[in-house]
């Protein structure tokens, strides 16, 4: 599977946001290139919820600026959010946890829905962010 290359257009124009954004993406590319490589059960599943944590972090982050400023899809955002740390997790955390734990569907999930959240909905709130005069 290919990491992810950051591009101009991922940003959402706000720094702070896509400052974690790159960070998120770093984190899910380190485990796109280390797949193969990585045995170790434990060490995986602590990149994972290193990953998620980060993940809990940034998504707080970018509610609590959806609260500040009245954002009106914040609930929408609020229930992607939860749903992709509920999923993810139920990755991991499955009962048959096994060598298998970093597998290519998991790795597909965290990709395709990273650039898809930010490229559809995240990118709804450009706009928004930069009439309140934030960059
Ligand atoms: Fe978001």
């Amino acid at each position: 599977m290919d990491i992810i290359n950051w591009k101009d257009e991922f940003s959402v124009g706000v720094k702070e946001m896509d400052d974690q954004h790159k960070k998120l993406i770093g984190m899910v590319n380190k485990l796109i290139s280390e797949q193969t490589s990585l045995t170790d059960q434990r060490t995986i599943a602590d990149l994972l919820t290193e990953m998620t944590d980060y993940a809990q972090v940034h998504f707080r982050a970018e509610e609590y600026l959806m609260a500040e400023y009245d954002y009106d899809q914040k609930a929408l955002q609020e229930e992607q959010h939860q749903a992709f740390i509920d999923k993810t997790i139920a990755f991991y955390s499955a009962s048959d946890i096994g060598p298998n734990i970093l597998s290519t569907a998991l790795l597909d999930y965290l990709a395709t829905w990273l650039i898809g959240h930010i490229l559809k909905e995240d990118m709804k709130y450009k706009k928004f962010f930069k009439s309140k005069g934030l960059s």
